[in-house]
């Protein structure tokens, strides 16, 4: 049986009181629509069709080459909207899987199911129907006393009695190829003045063919997101989804409620995440590490055996054995190698520093190389900017910067050199030399040629 997938994705969203698409909401830090999209490729039946309609430009920018495209430009109901893919599909597939772009946890084992079922009988429509407490505005499904299913009642049309159904239209169907495309252009207008799509549940019920259904309860599975507090339920399920899985894939998380990690992120074996953490987009930690408490990484590469603790790093890596914080700042393009050990207030953009740095406290590099084993004082801080341009400070391997050193970039500190507590640095500091003073001078010549007492000035570090 060859598949294809349709999901709907061009209604206005009212009810999220949003200037974005509905289905860009993100979740767990990507847009709800990717996760229908990749459902379908797991489903392995080829780019899913996406109707697409209100904030079309947006979704597409999004979405991109995942799917293909049909424009509803006007949106006349669910009903209308499949339609609009046929010219793409008619005569391409023998069934066609529809599912809205509202109801991201959805799994590929659930499609799976309908599909296999409707392999079996091959009815014009295989749907999944909800058995759930409360109905959340759902349709309610209508059978006959035999139990075969009649049709699709929407909320608002529903009779008192209807409403008491607790079997609900999930919205996700199989449909025979050639039964759809035949049937769907004779929809009738709703009350609503829309093109139901659950009308044709209705449609083959009259023609003696009833829909055939998968039946859940698990309503976590069908959450449909219509506002702003279903997606907050359906973050947590995902959430959860994912915490369980790294959970069973060896680490351990000491507070999965306050812990969320995106689905793009990638944790070893033995790595403790404790709370309130957040592991957000291509990040990617190794074994032996503890993250956290109450820290966020974003597009960050950890090596093993490391420890974060309370801090922020962005666009960052830390190689093995790399300690930071509390309240440590990696900034884009900070790069801390083997053994880096770095404390509380410390700030590192843009710069390198090499294997077993120290840098404990109040500290800003930006733009900066430092050298294998160099010690960074208490309140150093690279002036990297001038107003206009950034300038480069290196410092060479095993330097000593003594404690409040401003390094005025460009600059460079040569191996083994020193600096005194308090200098303002604005030459180049020759390895092995010690500089102090403000501005700062050369020992050796400060030792030949002053006079004025400033030396006293330099104190040393
Ligand atoms: C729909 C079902 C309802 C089901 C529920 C499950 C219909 C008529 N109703 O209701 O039976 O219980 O989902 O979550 O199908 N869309 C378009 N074009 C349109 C209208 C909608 O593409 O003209 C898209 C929307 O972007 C959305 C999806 O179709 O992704 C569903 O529309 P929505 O308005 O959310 O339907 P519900 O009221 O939730
Ligand atoms: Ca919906």
């Amino acid at each position: 049986m060859n598949v294809a997938v349709v999901i709907l994705a061009a209604g206005q969203s009212t009810r999220m009181k949003s200037r974005l698409p509905k289905v860009l909401h993100p979740l767990v830090g990507k847009p709800m629509i990717s996760y229908g999209i990749e459902t379908a490729a797991r489903l392995g039946a080829g780019k899913p069709v996406l109707v697409v309609g209100h904030g079309m430009e947006q979704v597409r920018a999004t979405v991109g080459e995942a799917a293909e495209y049909a424009v509803q430009a006007e949106q006349l109901g669910t009903g209308h909207a499949v339609l609009q893919a046929r010219s793409l599909l008619e005569g391409c597939s023998d069934a066609v899987v529809v599912y809205y772009g509202d109801m991201p946890l959805l799994t590929v084992e659930t499609l799976q199911q309908l599909l296999d079922l409707h392999a079996e009988d091959r009815s014009p429509i295989t749907m999944l129907t909800l058995l759930a407490a409360d109905a959340r505005g759902f349709g309610r499904i209508q059978r006959d006393s035999e139990g075969h299913v009649l049709g699709i009642t929407e909320e608002v049309d529903c009779t008192a009695e209807q409403l008491e159904t607790r079997e609900m239209n999930a919205g996700v169907y199989c449909f025979e190829a050639s039964w759809l495309w035949e049937n769907l252009p004779h929809l009738q207008l709703s009350r609503k003045g829309e093109y139901y799509l659950t009308d044709t549940v209705a449609m083959a019920a009259a023609q003696g063919t009833a829909a055939m259904a998968v039946t859940t309860e698990d309503d976590s599975e069908c959450l449909g997101i219509n506002t702003r507090v279903h997606l907050a339920e359906a973050e947590k399920v995902m959430r959860q989804r994912i915490n369980r899985k790294w959970m069973l894939a060896g680490v351990t998380l000491v507070d999965p409620a306050t812990t969320t990690i995106a689905a793009t992120v990638q944790i070893g074996q033995d790595t403790v995440i404790h709370a309130n953490t957040h592991l957000q987009g291509a990040t990617q930690i190794g074994r032996d590490c503890s993250i956290g408490p109450n820290s966020v990484l974003v597009d960050t590469i950890v090596g093993d055996r490391c420890q974060i603790k309370l801090s922020v790093t962005e666009q960052a890596r830390l190689e093995d054995d790399v300690d930071i914080g509390p309240f440590a700042h990696l900034r884009k393009g900070a790069h801390l190698a083997r053994g880096v050990h770095m404390g509380n207030f410390g700030e590192v953009k843009n710069s390198y520093l090499g294997p077993g740095v120290k840098m404990g406290h109040f500290s800003y590099l930006g733009d900066a190389t430092v050298g294998a084993d160099a010690n960074i004082g208490a309140g150093t801080i690279t002036c990297n900017y001038d107003g206009q341009r950034k300038h480069r400070t290196i410092i060479e391997e095993g330097a000593f910067i003594g404690s409040d050193t401003m390094l005025v970039a460009p600059l460079r500190v040569g191996a083994g050199a020193r600096t005194g507590a308090g200098s303002v640095v604005t030459h180049d500091v020759p390895p092995g030399s010690t500089a102090y003073g403000v501005p700062a001078r050369v020992s050796e010549k400060l030792d030949r040629d002053t006079t004025d007492g400033s030396r006293d000035e330099g104190v040393a570090s």
